[in-house]
Order: structure tokens, then C-alpha cells, then sequence
């Protein structure tokens, strides 16, 4: 057994708030404790990509690539790593070969190094045209093998796919378990059979959501894995990563055990606490505890939750059981394809109407893609009845070739598109705009609609914020500004306060709440 010290990545600021609070770490948060995370010696920080980039955008009104660079700069030492989702950049659909290179290299200049790169079918093709950009940008790729349980799924299945990761010029193998079910002698049989096979380095990621995530860890270190992903509590554990310091004690007397300094976890830990209970509008006691629902259906922790309101919705409340006796089979007729983001919901999508209708009296189209290949290779076959069924009602043969090549380039048709409404057209802006159209054009709104206020707002020495907004504009007239007329407003739970304002621009008077920033 190697000796070497595992490496521990950490995700605290993209899975860890992903899965424990709704994704909405914004970068002021961020900024307080990144100058320390980078202190820690950490493999790698999760610091972008996945959902950061949607939430960010949507409900923080933050510019992707200003994240990138704040948190760049707040944390230069240590290599930052973002979760991309090959053709689909960071969405649920394919973009052409054209937008994401462009995506890749973008986010490569803004200093982004390694970019763990996955396909929801495990279908390499659509990893390829990202890994070969991340490669050509001088920086690390990471190829996944997404895990789930099926019948297909063998270890010796995923060990051949790993193989082949490292065939297309990935510089490690990442085994991404995103539902939290790979069982500890499971991730030593991979672990074990790739360090026989393949020279790359490997990394395991799992969630701690059935309870086993640190025990997988453990059977992966002693299979000798080169890192595991951890978090910091209390964004760590439950529907996210182990724990750091919880999985250094579990490795006490271990030849493997790393040293990372307990004083600064202990602060960190501290420190995102008060960030934890800032955002409890968006945290749950479900997402915190160990679930034996997703070691029954087997399907993520995440979906469960998401699930059981859509069912609701649907009027099905009372038919959650038999809706989840339902996705087996319906994953089996779609090849056995892994239950992740955005196949799980299509499979949930099917396995629904199959109980409220009858098994595909209604075929919903996007599971009907999947039969036809527009996702890509399925693991296993396609039931051919189903598939029968798809080509009847499509009209359209199955799909072999990879999806991507139905696709026309789009990069100068997005230039074209932003430059005509008036917005910035460079490929950072073209990216985003490519997979969040309305989105980018609200957060141009806002900012209008920010520039056009009354006042530029020069007040109180506050703490400086992390990224800048824009640039304030110069008033024709300097505002008076009173002091607070009575001590600040702290809110309870968080340690935010305001302070109310009165300021005099012109002669008319504006009253101003003031949030501080911690
Ligand atoms: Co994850």
C-alpha cells in the first residue's frame, strides 16, 4: 500500500453550498473565508461551475466570470477547480462545438485550472470537445465516471470506462458519485482495478446522503486514491461532502492520514457558520441528516425532495411509492442511463406518467430523446419496443452519430445577437448569454436601472466588498449625508446589520437602509 498522504479537495464553496443551501453562497460571503481556504493546502478548491453560475446569475445578480475573478484573486495560491458539464457547458441541453471551447478558454484566462468534465450518460463523446479545449488552454482535465447502481454498472464496466479517460488525454480520473450511494467495498474495487490500470491519478467524490460517504473514502484511501472531495461543516456532511476534520479523525493512525491544521479548520468552521445561518431561508434540517429513502430507491437525495413537491403539484401526493417501484423500469428501458442531472428528472418525468397513465401512453419528449440517441450513447440497449415506439410517434430514426454534430456553430450569431441589443459581445458575455439569455439581459436591466438611480451612494466606511459592482457615476450634485439617526439593525440569526440613512441630494430628502457587510 502506498503511503503517500491522501489529498483532500475542497468544496465548500461550489457542492458544499450546492447541496446544502440552495447554491446561494454569494461572493461577499465567499470573500470572507477564500484568503484563509487558501492557506489550508488543499489539493484543489471547488470554487465554480455546476449550479454557481445559474444561482449566481439568477438570484444574485453576479456576472459568472466577476466570481471567477474575485475569487481568484481572494485565493491565488491554491488550484481552483470548477464542474463542468462537457456538451452542456453548465445547463441541461448540448451547445455546438464553437460555444464551448469558447466557454473553456474563457474560463481558463480568468484563471481557472482544473475542470472536472462529466456526461450524464457516461457517454465520452461528450466530454471530448471540452477535454481537448482544456488541454489546448494549457490546463488540467479531469474526466468522470459517473456512478450509479445498475445492472449494467458493474465495477469492472466503470474501471474499462476509466480506461478509456485516460485514452482520450485526461490528465486524472474523477469517480463522481453525485447521489452519495457508492458502498465502501465498491469504491475499492474501482479504486483498486484503475491504480492496476491506468497512471493518472484518481480522485473520489461522493455525498455523505446515505450515510457512507467517509467509509467510502476510507476503502478508497486504502485502495490508494490520490484525493478525495471534503467540505467544511456546516456545509459539509448530509446531502454534501464528509467533513474535513471529521475524515482527518477517522484517518487517525492511518500511514495515509494527511496533516492539515486543525486551528484554522476550527476557524473556518466558525466562519461558515455565520454564513450557514445567513442563508437558513435556504437550508433544511432534511438535507443535514443521514437518509436510509435514498439507500431504498436508489436514486439522489436531491431528486427525493424535488420529487415528492412535484408529485403534489401533479395531485399524486398519495402514489410516491409506486411512482418510485416505477423508475427502475423505466430506467431499464432507457438503457440504464445514470440518474443525474438531467436524466434523473427525466426518468422521474416518465416513471409519472407511466403510473398516472398507463406504461407509455404518454411519452414525454425529452425521455423520448434519450431513446432516440439525442443524448447520446445509452449504457445499455434501448428496451426495442420502446425505441419502436419513439420512432413511430417522432417520425425520426434512432440517432448513432455524437449529438453535438447536429449542431451548427453559434459564436458569431451570439456576437451578432448581443451587439444588436446594445450589450457587451465578448465571448464571456456570448457564453453566458448562450445558455441564459433572459437571464443576462435582466442582470443589464438592473444595473440600468441601478446606474439611473438619484444618488451615487459614497457612504460609511464599510467592510469592502469582494467583487466590485459597477462602477458608481458621479452626481451633478453632492449628496448630504446625516449620520444614522439610531444604532444600527441587527437581524436576528445573521450577523447582519442595517443602518438607517437620511440623505439630502438637491434639497429633496432620501431615507436609505444601509445592509453592512460582515
Ligand atoms: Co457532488
Amino acid at each position: 500500500m502506498s503511503v503517500v498522504p491522501v489529498i483532500f479537495n475542497n468544496t465548500v464553496l461550489r457542492d458544499g453550498h450546492q447541496s446544502l443551501a440552495a447554491t446561494r453562497m454569494s461572493t461577499s460571503q465567499i470573500a470572507t473565508v477564500a484568503p484563509e481556504l487558501d492557506t489550508v493546502g488543499f489539493g484543489a478548491l471547488e470554487t465554480w461551475g455546476g449550479a454557481t453560475i445559474d444561482s449566481g446569475l439568477r438570484f444574485l445578480s453576479e456576472f459568472p466570470f466577476d466570481r471567477l475573478d474575485a475569487v481568484k484573486k481572494l485565493a491565488p495560491k491554491t488550484p481552483h477547480m470548477m464542474l463542468l458539464r462537457g456538451q452542456n457547458i453548465v445547463q441541461y441541453t448540448n451547445f455546438p462545438d464553437d460555444v464551448v471551447e469558447a466557454f473553456v478558454t474563457t474560463s481558463a484566462r480568468h484563471g481557472m485550472d482544473i475542470f472536472r468534465v462529466f456526461d450524464a450518460l457516461n457517454d465520452l463523446r461528450n466530454i471530448e470537445t471540452a477535454v481537448r479545449a482544456v488541454k489546448k488552454a494549457g490546463k488540467h482535465a479531469q474526466g468522470v465516471v459517473c456512478y450509479t447502481t445498475s445492472p449494467v454498472h458493474t465495477p469492472e464496466m466503470l474501471i474499462e470506462l476509466g480506461t478509456q479517460i485516460e485514452a482520450i488525454g485526461c490528465d486524472s480520473i474523477c469517480i463522481k458519485d453525485m447521489a452519495g450511494l457508492l458502498p465502501p467495498n465498491i469504491a475499492f474495487q474501482i479504486v483498486r482495478g484503475l491504480k492496476t490500470r491506468v497512471k493518472i491519478p484518481i480522485v473520489v467524490h461522493t455525498h455523505e446522503t446515505a450515510g457512507f460517504g467517509a467509509a467510502a473514502y476510507y476503502a478508497a484511501i486504502e485502495a490508494g486514491v490520490d484525493s478525495v472531495d471534503t467540505s467544511i461543516s456546516p456545509f459539509a456532511n448530509g446531502t454534501g461532502q464528509p467533513d474535513t476534520w471529521r475524515m482527518l479523525q477517522a484517518l487517525t493512525g492511518h500511514p495515509r492520514r494527511p496533516s492539515y491544521d486543525l486551528a484554522k479548520l476550527s476557524h473556518l468552521r466558525e466562519e461558515l457558520t455565520r454564513i450557514y445561518a445567513e442563508l437558513a431561508a435556504f437550508t433544511s434540517p432534511r438535507n443535514e441528516v443521514v437518509d436510509n429513502d435514498v439507500l431504498i430507491y436508489q436514486v439522489p437525495g436531491g431528486m427525493l425532495s424535488n420529487f415528492r413537491n412535484q408529485l403534489k403539484e401533479q395531485k399524486m401526493g398519495d402514489r410516491f411509492v409506486e411512482v418510485m417501484r416505477e423508475m427502475p423500469y423505466v430506467r431499464e428501458c432507457l438503457g440504464w442511463i445514470p440518474l443525474v442531472t438531467p436524466t434523473s428528472q427525466i426518468v422521474g418525468v416518465q416513471a409519472m406518467l407511466n403510473v398516472k397513465f398507463g406504461r407509455w401512453k404518454s411519452f414525454s419528449p425529452e425521455a423520448m430523446k434519450v431513446a432516440l440517441g439525442y443524448y447520446g450513447k445509452t449504457p445499455g440497449p434501448i428496451d426495442p419496443e420502446v425505441l419502436a415506439l419513439a420512432e413511430k410517434l417522432s417520425g425520426k430514426p434512432r440517432f448513432v452519430g455524437r449529438p453535438a454534430d447536429m449542431l451548427e456553430p453559434r459564436m458569431p450569431k451570439l456576437r451578432a445577437e448581443l451587439a444588436q441589443k446594445g450589450l457587451p459581445s465578448d465571448d464571456e458575455h456570448c457564453v453566458i448569454y448562450a445558455m441564459f439569455p433572459q437571464e443576462l439581459e435582466k442582470l443589464f436591466k438592473a444595473r440600468e436601472a441601478k446606474a439611473a438611480a438619484p444618488a451615487p451612494v459614497a457612504i460609511a466606511p464599510a467592510a469592502p466588498a469582494a467583487a466590485p459592482v459597477a462602477a458608481p457615476t458621479v452626481a451633478a450634485t453632492q449628496p448630504v449625508i446625516k449620520v444614522p439617526s439610531r444604532p444600527p439593525l441587527v437581524i436576528p440569526g445573521t450577523s447582519k446589520k442595517i443602518s438607517h440613512l437620511a440623505l439630502t441630494i438637491g434639497g429633496k430628502r432620501h431615507d436609505v437602509l444601509v445592509e453592512e457587510l460582515a
